[in-house]
């Protein structure tokens, strides 16, 4: 299945159209981003330099980005700017665990259950010392026509157990040596987590009786965690994995009616192929209707402790987690930024009751207690900026009460899209990764595409969301008010409108200024600023390289300067793969980048092996070769 457009929206209810409609044609190519930008420095954002920067064009090559952008490719490799080499770390079947065989693509669930899972996505690198360190790797699906020799097409017990084993997060230690890191396979510290390793549920939802099932009466007592998407990672040196598409995962043999909480969540009788409902019966939700609601959270690991128990926090709402992107607000309040991503669904905040104190054995609680909250954007009709409001999602306000449909506070979390729809939140285009600025100023978030925008009722076009059909996505970038992050409102523009100027010559499908022939690119996902300010775009895109999408080639990793917003090309991707997950060792002299499904649906890729080995998801490192700072 393609990940470009498998996200197929449950949003039941129509939403008030903000305006009347907004006029591509209205809004001029040349001129579009001093138009947003430049008009932001009014207010309270006049004392921002960004958004001063900004209003200064792209014409000037930014100074931040040091390197050479590169051509597109629709070759089956990995290419890197002029100075730069990308190595292999790990791939899909590669032992983490000591004494897991090598990979074969005939090894068993024993052997996977040891080895690095599949389709790598978020991850996070965990310094111990100079010489040594942690990644924590998001495993987020099976590719079942490579995991296994039949393709997947009759799913036995242990094909069941396999494609669990191949889910979850890899924890990998990696060491050092003659100034490159590689994988120890003696790690003390390499873990497995799969989609039946037993996790804690903590937080407001624990021990509910939505979350009770017939082999934990507790509520509070979970195996696994799957299609563990994007990620975060706190101070207090914790990895959080998000749960995403779960709905995927669940049938309902009984065929019977489960109602709107299921419907919303996108869960009906039909699983999406992977056929654990028939050897799990935690995967048929006519046996066990409150499983899924035991999924769709964000799990706080420790990956120093492998023998530590995950935690599902319920407090940061259930929805198709993208990425938790986590910072502490100069309040001491922890703030944490989530996208839901659906067509039409929202884009969430999580602020933490306590303070966070560094040091302290009581920051390991700071997810269990605060509250949730979700954008609403508002606008001025033509123009691609305004204001925004945080609604908060507490139960017994905002008519989140029984008569709504909200019995208790629990309800709240487990339903917290319905919750959003209560409130009046704004349907967005997707909202995949969030990303703070290290200075904090700004907030950005991705909406990858969303071919449903001002087709449904339920999605009408709005101010943060305007172009219909929105087929390459755009980048919003907020400002909370007076630098507080705990503040309900904000300000917000279109950092970038990715478009195709060589197809379209004008209008919102057209992009940007800031996109060319030379950048173009469609359907940004993972999202990461370095220390110093570099943007990190990297795309899940259509890779057709025709029509709408000619002379965009295969995905892609961009850098952007958020000041002047230069967007330029650092790295193309294998045939049929997806650029996904960002991190970097403490120097920032090695990135380490996911390629996530090369050679999908069977197309052909043999990354990274080539001849005529099958594809695998692996983990790459990109170092430079003078051995300077990445991108600069
Ligand atoms: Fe797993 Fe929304 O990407
Ligand atoms: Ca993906
Ligand atoms: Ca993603
Ligand atoms: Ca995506």
């Amino acid at each position: 299945m393609s990940t470009y457009d498998d996200h197929t929206d449950q949003r039941p209810l129509q939403e008030e159209p903000e305006f009347n409609r907004y006029i591509d044609a209205a809004l001029s190519r040349r001129g579009f981003l001093k138009a947003t930008g430049a008009a932001s420095t009014v207010g309270f954002f006049a004392a921002s330099p960004i958004s001063q920067a900004i209003a200064s064009t792209v014409a000037t090559p930014s100074a931040l980005l040091g390197f050479e952008g590169i051509p597109i490719s629709t070759d089956d490799t990995v290419r890197v700017p002029k100075g730069y080499k990308a190595d292999v770390l790990i791939s899909w079947g590669d032992a983490v665990i000591k004494g897991a065989p090598a990979f074969d693509q005939a090894n068993d669930a024993k052997a996977q259950a040891m080895q690095f899972g599949d389709n790598n996505d978020g991850m996070t690198f965990f310094p111990i010392s100079d010489e040594r360190a942690v990644l924590a790797v998001n495993n987020e699906y099976t590719n079942n026509e490579y995991l296994y020799p039949h393709q997947g097409k009759t799913i036995s017990a242990d094909d069941a157990l396999k494609g669990q084993a191949a889910h979850g997060v890899s924890v990998v230690e990696l060491v050092k040596k003659q100034g490159q890191w590689m994988v120890n396979p003696e790690g003390r510290l390499n873990r497995r987590i799969t989609a039946y390793t037993e996790m804690e549920i903590s937080g407001p939802a624990a021990g509910h009786d939505l979350l009770k099932t017939t082999k934990d009466s507790s509520g509070k007592k979970v195996l696994g965690t799957f299609n563990n998407c994007a990620n975060g990672e706190t101070p207090w040196g914790t990895y959080l994995t998000c749960e995403e598409n779960f709905n995927g995962y669940f049938a309902n043999t009984k065929g019977t009616e489960l109602g709107d909480t299921y419907a919303r969540y996108g869960l009906g009788n039909k699983d999406r192929g992977y056929d654990w409902f028939k050897h799990d019966d935690r995967f048929d939700m006519g046996k066990e209707p409150n499983e899924p609601h035991r999924h769709g959270w964000v799990v706080e690991i420790d990956p120093m402790n492998p023998t530590s128990t995950p935690k599902k926090r319920t407090a940061l709402g259930r929805f198709k987690h993208e990425n938790a992107a986590l910072m502490v607000d100069k309040s001491g309040h922890v703030v944490v930024y989530l996208g839901d991503d659906e067509r039409g669904e929202h884009l969430y905040k999580f602020v933490s009751k306590n303070k966070y104190q560094q040091g302290s054995a009581a920051n390991r609680d700071l997810l269990e207690e605060g509250t949730l909250y979700v954008a609403k954007f508002t606008g001025t009709e033509g123009e691609l900026k305004g204001k925004g409001e945080w609604l908060e999602l507490t139960w017994g306000k905002n008519g989140l009460t029984p008569e709504n449909g909200f019995p208790d506070a629990a309800s709240v979390m487990v339903f917290a899209r319905l919750a959003a729809t209560q409130v009046g939140a704004t349907t967005m285009d997707r909202p995949e990764w969030v990303a703070v600025h290290p200075e904090q100023h700004s907030v950005f978030v991705t909406l990858t595409n969303n071919k449903n925008r001002g087709v449904k009722d339920s999605q009408p076009l709005n101010a943060a969301n305007p172009r219909a059909k929105n087929p390459y996505g755009h980048i919003v970038r907020w400002q909370p008010m007076d630098g507080d992050h705990t503040a309900s409102a904000f300000e917000w523009d279109i950092f970038v409108m990715a478009g195709n100027p060589e197809v379209h010559e004008s209008g919102l499908m057209a992009g940007s200024d800031n996109i060319n022939a030379d950048n173009m690119f469609n359907s940004p996902d993972g999202i990461g600023f370095d220390r110093f300010g570099r943007l990190w775009i990297q795309t899940d895109g259509k890779y057709s390289n025709k029509g709408d999408f000619a002379g965009m080639g295969n995905n892609q990793m961009l850098c952007s300067d958020p000041e002047s917003g230069e967007v330029r090309r650092f790295l193309t991707g294998p045939v049929a793969c997806e650029i996904t997950g960002l991190t970097f060792s403490p120097d920032y002299k090695t990135m380490f980048v996911g390629v996530q499904h090369p050679g999908e649906d069977l197309a052909p890729s043999h990354f990274p092996n080539g001849g005529t080995s099958i594809p695998r998801s692996s983990v790459l490192m990109i170092t430079k070769e003078d051995g300077g700072v990445i991108g600069a």
